[in-house]
């Protein structure tokens, strides 16, 4: 397959990137600077040019407290950006995967959200993110929306400086006294994973919305507490509430994902999430020394 890739240079973006040429398809990829997706006409010519089988975009604007200031540029990004994509797509007959997130849902439930749930986003980020959902939807037949969450890789997301995992091991190396939040529940995922499981979703052309996450869940401060055991570091680890930091947004305090559609179509399940953990610790570059 001829697949543009859209947001090449993120965490996601390089993963997808490396398995896409794994698995034999001709990947196209586009970084930010090359591909604005607020864009409409950059999209169109693009699609016009490249004419591929299918478009993969992980473009987002994510960091949920300057969307929750810009509100505008969040709908921008996440929202208009989707619908420019939905409809070269449509015009240009590819097929399109769109990465979506767990913040459209508001956290109030205890048990895995599935597809099929309403979603209720608490802040700009995940309201930005749900209106790109539905716009992208109803504009292109053959797309697959892809909701996720926690994404860690060895690229790091450069819009967050990082990743949790990276955080940690250097605050730790700093000898920082370290407080996680407790109240947050979630299934952090590695990108190498995700992007193995979305392009063998994309090749069963069963189109829809779909959830793609490790197994399992925790909450931040297990997360921390794990990556520090995996590393053999003993930390001043110390659990904390979501209201010791000041911050104006609101987020789910559990948003882990049932994968219903992925068992629909015949996939297998993500390993747990301390498997993806245990060999991201593994391949992270510091690692090899
Ligand atoms: N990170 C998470 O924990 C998480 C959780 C749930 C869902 N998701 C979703 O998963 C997807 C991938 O996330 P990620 O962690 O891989 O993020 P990332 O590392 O920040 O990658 C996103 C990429 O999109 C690019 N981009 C931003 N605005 C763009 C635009 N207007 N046009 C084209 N490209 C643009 C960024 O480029 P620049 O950096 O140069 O701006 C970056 O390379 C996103 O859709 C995100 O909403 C992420």
């Amino acid at each position: 397959m001829r697949i543009l890739l859209i947001g090449a240079r993120g965490q996601l973006g390089r993963d997808l990137a490396a398995a896409g040429r794994a698995a034999g398809h001709a990947m196209l990829p586009r970084t930010h600077a090359e591909l604005d997706v607020r864009d409409d006409a950059a999209v169109e010519a693009q699609l016009a040019a490249e004419r591929p089988d299918a478009v993969i975009s992980t473009a987002a604007f994510h960091q949920v407290e300057a969307c929750e200031r810009q509100p505008g540029e969040a709908f921008a990004t996440n929202a208009f950006g989707a619908l420019n994509l939905a409809r070269a797509c449509q015009r240009h007959g590819a097929m399109l995967m769109h990465f979506s997130t767990d913040y459209v849902f508001d956290g109030e439930q205890r048990t895995p959200y599935r597809e099929s749930d309403r979603p209720r986003p608490l802040n700009a980020y995940g309201m930005s993110k749900l209106a790109g959902e539905y716009l992208l939807a109803a504009n292109c037949q053959r797309h697959f929306i892809v909701r996720t969450t926690g994404l860690y890789g060895v690229a790091g997301s450069a819009g967050k400086g990082g990743n949790f995992v990276e955080t940690m091991l250097k605050k730790a190396a700093a000898g920082e006294a370290i407080r996680v939040v407790h109240d947050q529940v979630l299934t952090p995922t590695y990108t190498v994973d995700l992007a193995a499981k979305a392009l063998e979703l994309l090749a069963t052309e069963r189109f829809g919305l779909y959830h793609i996450t490790h197994e399992g869940q925790c909450s931040w401060f297990e997360f921390a507490a794990k990556i520090f055991a995996f590393a053999g570091l003993h930390p001043d680890l110390t659990p904390v509430d979501s209201a010791t930091f000041a911050s104006s947004v609101r987020r789910p305090a559990y948003s882990v994902l049932a994968k219903e559609g992925l068992r629909a179509a015949g996939l297998t399940a993500m390993p747990p999430w301390e498997d993806g953990l245990a060999r991201y610790l593994q391949s992270r570059p510091a690692a090899r020394g």
